[in-house]
Parts: structure tokens; sequence; C-alpha cells
């Protein structure tokens, strides 16, 4: 700013605030910044001056006229609104707004219910990959590339070798693949299948692997360590009912059912009026997928099961339909 500019603005500074009505703060705007104003003047004596000079006036005469804007407008703000719009506007010694808590998802609660009593059984958890490939998902595990039974699983591939995985199985072969029996593991996660979705079918659901191998380890183990993991989950004394099924993997295989738990076996809503629910699929390992992991067959025997979480999630919060925990509807998710 020239001297002339610095003096005009502390002039204008000092006249603003003294300025008490809306009337005084326009009256003063005219004197600056009107058309007839100090400032159109300043602009207006530019042109005269030496042409080395005009630049450096022109920049000063800007900075003022942005610098009287300001002030101008503050003081509008000040005799406008009072005093009121200094002082904030609301009561800062109110309690705050409380951010909202989350809490675990009733799926998520449900495994770890789920791992904590196989864990008291000598299961440890582990993980496996979501996207697997077609040895571990279904080779490895006694189903062929031209075996039938592939079609129990609609599969989601993503290329002829890599697949989004249908069931939680090819963790055991990848397990197996770097441990030496004797071993005891339970592998949860997250499953996909090309399923038309319903109240009991979903494109992606949980599953939780079991497996357990070691030397003399029979089908009376399985049935133990299912009927132990079914009464503790469902807090009361169920029945269980293995029925023969089928699976490439294990032989035999069984399908296992126990006394609906809502019911006690009378028959309801919950277990179709069957008295019975159908649970999961489980068998004796066979040996084809202890050869596919150079397992001595000889030696070692072993049992496998695989249950659906979201499934045992919504007979213990007696849901109807198991697309509610996917929806994210908090009306749902809070009641947990
Ligand atoms: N993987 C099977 C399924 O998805 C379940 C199963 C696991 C059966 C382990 C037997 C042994 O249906």
């Amino acid at each position: 700013m020239t001297e002339q500019t610095e003096q005009i603005l502390s002039e204008a500074r000092e006249q603003l605030a003294g300025a008490e009505t809306p009337e005084e703060v326009e009256a003063l705007r005219v004197r600056y910044l009107g058309r007839k104003g100090l400032l159109t003047d300043l602009f207006g004596a530019i042109p005269q001056l030496p042409a080395d000079q005009r630049p450096a006036a022109g920049r000063a005469a800007n900075e003022l006229k942005g610098a009287l804007e300001a002030l101008l407008e503050e003081a509008r703000r000040r005799v406008e609104c009072g005093e009121a719009e200094a002082a904030p506007s609301f009561d800062p010694t109110l309690p705050g707004l409380r951010p909202p808590m989350g809490h675990i998802h009733p799926v998520s609660s449900t495994l770890e219910e789920m791992l904590d009593i196989f864990r008291t059984l000598g299961f440890e958890a582990v993980r496996g990959p979501e996207v697997e490939t077609d040895w571990y998902n279904f080779e490895a595990l006694n189903i062929p590339a031209d075996h039938p039974a592939r079609d129990d699983w609609d599969t989601f591939y993503l290329t002829d070798e890599l697949l989004l995985r249908p069931h939680t199985s090819p963790a055991q072969i990848r397990v197996m693949e770097s441990c030496q029996p004797p071993l005891r593991i339970v592998v949860p996660g997250r499953c996909f299948r090309r399923d038309t979705e319903d109240a009991r079918h979903f494109s992606m659901f949980h599953q939780l692997e079991g497996l357990m191998v070691g030397e003399d380890v029979s089908f009376g183990d399985l049935k133990a360590v299912l009927h132990i993991f079914l009464r503790r989950f469902l807090r009361a004394d169920v029945d269980v009912r293995f029925e023969p099924d089928f699976f490439p993997f294990t032989e035999p295989s069984a399908q296992v059912h126990c006394t609906c738990a809502n019911c006690g076996g009378d028959g309801c809503r919950t277990c179709s009026y069957s008295g019975w629910l159908e649970l999961l699929g489980c068998g004796m390992v066979d040996p084809n997928v202890f050869e596919a992991v150079g397992y001595d067959t000889e030696r070692y025997t072993g049992f496998a099961f695989g249950m659906g979480i979201d499934r045992l999630a919504m007979l213990k919060h007696d849901i109807p339909d198991g697309r509610l925990f996917f929806q994210n509807d908090l009306r749902f998710l809070r009641q947990f």
C-alpha cells in the first residue's frame, strides 16, 4: 500500500468503529466505495500518473478496495445483529450428542460362541482364503472334474481355475498340507453359492468347518464332539440323530439332526412341524483325501464336519428369515 492508501484505510477503520446504525455504515460505504466515492477518485487519478508509477498505484488501490469491503462487511454485521451474534449461538454447557455405538453382529457373536465351545474341546480356529483353486475346492476333496457331485456346490467361477469357495472344506486340505497329525481344527468363514435367495439360502453365507485327525479317531468321537457342541450351544438337552448321506470327501457320511430346541420335538414352526432340525453334514475323512495330502492312510483316521453359522444363529435367536442378517437394517440389528 502507499502512504496515501494506508491513511485512507486507517481513517475508514476509525469511522466504521464509531458507526452504530446500518444507516451510518451505509453512508460510509457510499463515501468510500460509492460511485462518486474516494476509491473512484483514486482509480480515476491513476492514468494521470507517470507510466512507471501506475502499476504500483493500481495494486495499492485494489488492496485498499479489498480491505475496505471487509471492514464494511464486518461493521454491517455488527450493527445489524447487535451483540447476540458475537456470543455463541448455542449453549456450551449442554451435554454433547453421543456418537452412536455399534456392537457385535449377531452372526459374529454366534460364531464367537461356537469357537469358544470348540476351544474347550481342543479345536484351534484357523482361516482359509475365500478365493480358492479348483484343486483345493474339488480335486483334492475327491471330486474330480467330471464328477456329478460338483453340481451340489453351485459355484461362482472367477476363471477356469479360480472360484469363490462354496464351502469351507478346502481349508481342510490347506491345513493337512502344512501340518502333521494329530490335529483338531475349526475353520470359520464366508462361502458363496449361486443359490436363488430365500429365507434359508443366500449367495453369501458362513460355514464352520471342523477336522480332527489322529490315530484311532472314530465315528464315536465325531458323535461325542457334535453332541457336546450342540447341547452346549443350544443350552438344551437335545437328542442327536445321524442319517446316512453322501459327501465325496467323507466315508461314511451323515446328515445330523437334533431335536428341535424350540419345541422339544413336539413340532413347531421352527422345525417345520417335524420335531427335528437339520443342522450339518459330516463323516469320516475319505482315504482318498488323505492320499491327496500325503497322509499315511493306514495309520491315520479322522472326521470332518461342516455347519452353517447363519442357520445356527437363526435357530438360536428364532429368526425366521436369514436375509435380515445382511440387509443392514438397524431396527433389526439393534435387537441383539
Ligand atoms: N462341505 C460340506 C457342505 O458344504 C459339509 C461337510 C463338511 C460335509 C465336512 C462333510 C464333512 O455341504
